[in-house]
C-alpha cells in the first residue's frame, strides 16, 4: 500500500438514487460491416453451430449479464424492409445499404436474430424503419413476431417454423431521425407524429410493448434538447423512455464527422475526464424529462435509453464499397479506452434513476469490445470492463461521495482523479464499489466508508491497469490476446470496517463486499 493520504469513497444504505435496471448492460447489433456476416452469424465455419450462429462469440457474451439486444439498427434500419429478411433464403432479395453502402444478403433476418438471442441468453430490443417506411410496416413486423397465429403475418411466421410469438416487449421508434444522414430525416414534428401513429397502431396490436423514442443523435446536434422537447411532449403518452447517443473520442468533432480539422487532437488528461461529458448528456436529459413533466402535470416517469454509447475514434462515414460485409469501424482499443468505457458505466450507475437501458455500442467487429477471427474471438480491453461491471453492479445505486485529488483535464476543467459508483444488494448481502484512478502515474490507495452496512468481508477484488502513461496504448491483439486482462487485487478490512484498497494508474478497481444491515 502507498504511503500517500488516502482518498475516501463514502455511501450511505439510505442515499439512494435508485435501482439498477439490469438493462443498462444491453448491447447492440447492426447489420453494419461484419457484426452480423462474419461476426455473430458465419454458416460452415468450424465454430459455428449448425445455424450458422459463432459458438465462441455466444460463449464471450453469455458471459456478460446482456439482458437486451437492439437491433438491426442504428442507421441501417431506417432504409431496411424487414420483409426481405423472412422467408426461405434462396428467395430473398440483395439490396443496396443506403447506409453503409454496403450489399444486404438479407440471409439473417427477424427469425435468425430472434433464434440467436435465445443461444446468447438475451432477449431483443427492435427498432423499426421510421425513416422510409412509417406505422403500417411497424405494424406488421409487430404482428409478425407478437401475434398468435390466425391473421396474415402470423400465419407466415408459422409458415416458416415458428407457430409460438416471440413476445418482443421492448421497441425503439426509429434511429437518429435528427440526423441529417439518417435515411427519411425529417423535422421534429414530422418525426414525433410518426413515431406517434406507429406507437399508437402497434399498442394497439399489442398491450404488452414499450416504446424508446428517437432523442438527439449528439449532443454537438445544432436541434439538441429542441429536438428531444418537441419529440417528448408529443409522444409523453406513448413512449416510456427517450434515446441518449453518445460517442467518446480524442478527435476535433469537426475531423470526426469528415469536415477539415480545425481544432487539434484532444490529449490523454482531457479523454480520460469523458465521464464528466457522459454525466452531463443523462444530467441534460434528466432536466428536460423533468420540465416536460411539469408542462403535462403528469403522474408518469419516463426514462433514458442511452441505447447507443462507446469510443469511437475513425470516422463516422466510412464506405462500403458496395460489397457484402466489408470490415467497417472496426477498432483496436486501449487500456484508456477501456478507461472511458468504466466511465461511462460508473455514470448509468450512479444516474440509476434516470437511466433504464443502455446499450453498448456495439457488440461484434464494428466498434466492439469482440473481433472475430479465423480461429477464434479476440476480447478487446473494452470487453473486461463491461463483462466484470455488469455481473457486479446490481441492487440499489448509493450517492458516492468522492474526496480525491484533482488534476487538470484542459478544457473539461479540475476534475478528481477518482470516478466511483457503489451499489447495495441487500438479499444477496453484497456492495459492489466500482473505483477508477484517472492519474497515469500515481495509484491512488482509497479508504471506502458505507455508513448504515456493517461490511463483514471482502468477497473478491479485481484490478485492471497499472503501468504509467505508457500502459494507455496497451491494446489485445492477436499476437497479445491477454496484454490487459483484469486480475486478482488486493484489499483490506479493517476492524472499523473501512475498507483500504489499491487503484492502479492508470486503471479501475473493482470491489465485492459481504455487508449486513439496512434497508432491504
Ligand atoms: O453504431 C454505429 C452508428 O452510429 C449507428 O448506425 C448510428 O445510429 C450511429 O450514428
Amino acid at each position: 500500500m502507498s504511503h500517500a493520504p488516502a482518498s475516501l469513497v463514502r455511501a450511505d444504505a439510505d442515499h439512494v438514487v435508485g435501482d439498477v435496471d439490469p438493462r443498462i448492460f444491453s448491447g447492440f447489433l447492426e447489420h453494419l460491416g461484419r457484426a452480423v456476416y462474419g461476426g455473430v452469424y458465419e454458416p460452415g465455419h468450424p465454430l459455428s453451430d449448425a445455424r450458422g450462429f459463432r459458438r465462441d462469440v455466444l460463449e464471450a457474451l453469455r458471459a456478460v449479464n446482456m439482458p437486451l439486444v437492439r437491433y438491426p439498427g442504428g442507421n441501417f434500419v431506417s432504409a431496411y424492409d424487414w420483409r426481405d429478411g423472412i422467408g426461405p433464403r434462396e428467395r430473398r432479395p440483395v439490396r443496396r445499404d443506403y447506409a453503409w453502402q454496403s450489399l444486404e444478403t438479407n440471409q439473417f433476418g427477424t427469425d435468425e436474430f430472434m433464434a440467436w438471442c435465445a443461444e446468447a441468453a438475451t432477449a431483443p430490443l427492435l427498432a423499426v424503419n421510421l425513416g422510409t417506411a412509417r406505422a403500417k410496416e411497424a405494424g406488421e413486423l409487430l404482428e409478425y413476431v407478437n401475434l398468435p397465429t390466425g391473421s396474415h403475418w402470423s400465419d407466415l411466421r408459422a409458415a416458416h417454423g415458428r407457430a409460438q410469438p416471440y413476445g418482443v416487449k421492448h421497441w425503439c421508434l426509429g434511429n437518429e431521425m435528427d440526423g441529417p444522414w439518417q435515411a427519411g430525416h425529417c423535422s421534429a414534428a414530422e418525426y414525433a407524429q410518426r413515431a406517434r401513429e406507429a406507437a399508437l397502431l402497434m399498442k394497439g396490436l399489442d398491450r404488452s410493448v414499450e416504446f424508446a423514442v428517437c432523442g438527439s443523435a449528439l449532443r454537438v446536434m445544432p436541434t439538441y434538447l429542441a429536438w428531444d422537447r418537441t419529440v417528448l411532449e408529443a409522444c409523453w403518452d406513448e413512449v416510456s423512455l427517450i434515446s441518449a447517443h453518445h460517442y467518446a473520442h480524442k478527435k476535433d468533432p469537426a475531423t470526426r464527422w469528415g469536415g477539415p480539422a480545425t481544432q487539434r487532437a484532444k490529449d490523454s488528461a482531457w479523454f480520460l475526464a469523458e465521464g464528466v461529458e457522459i454525466d452531463r448528456v443523462i444530467e441534460d436529459y434528466a432536466g428536460l424529462i423533468a420540465y416536460v413533466r411539469g408542462l403535462k402535470r403528469s403522474e408518469k416517469r419516463v426514462h433514458v435509453s442511452f441505447d447507443e454509447w462507446n469510443v469511437w475514434h475513425r470516422r463516422a462515414s466510412e464506405h462500403g464499397g458496395w460489397t457484402a460485409a466489408p470490415a467497417l469501424c472496426e477498432e483496436t482499443y486501449t487500456l484508456e479506452d477501456a478507461l472511458v468505457v468504466l466511465q461511462y458505466l460508473n455514470s448509468f450507475v450512479r444516474h440509476a434513476d434516470t437511466v433504464k437501458v443502455a446499450c453498448l455500442a456495439q457488440i461484434v467487429n464494428v466498434i466492439a469490445p469482440l473481433t472475430v477471427g479465423p480461429r477464434g474471438v479476440l476480447r478487446q480491453t473494452t470487453y473486461y470492463p463491461w463483462q466484470r461491471v455488469s455481473r457486479l453492479a446490481a441492487g440499489r445505486s448509493l450517492r458516492p461521495v468522492v474526496h480525491a485529488p484533482d488534476y487538470d483535464a484542459g478544457e473539461r476543467g479540475h476534475v478528481p482523479v477518482l470516478d466511483a459508483a457503489v451499489t447495495h444488494e441487500a438479499r444477496a448481502g453484497e456492495a459492489a464499489v466500482i473505483l477508477l484512478n484517472r492519474a497515469p502515474d500515481a495509484p491512488e490507495t482509497v479508504r471506502v466508508e458505507l455508513s448504515g452496512l456493517r461490511v463483514t468481508g471482502v468477497r473478491s477484488v479485481e484490478e485492471m491497469g497499472g503501468g504509467g502513461a505508457a500502459a494507455l496504448a496497451l491494446a489485445n491483439t492477436w499476437d497479445t490476446p491477454d496484454a490487459v486482462t483484469p486480475r486478482a487485487g488486493r484489499a483490506e478490512l479493517g476492524a472499523d470496517g473501512r475498507v483500504s484498497v489499491r487503484v492502479p494508474a492508470p486503471g479501475f478497481t473493482l470491489l465485492r463486499l459481504a455487508v449486513e444491515g439496512s434497508a432491504a
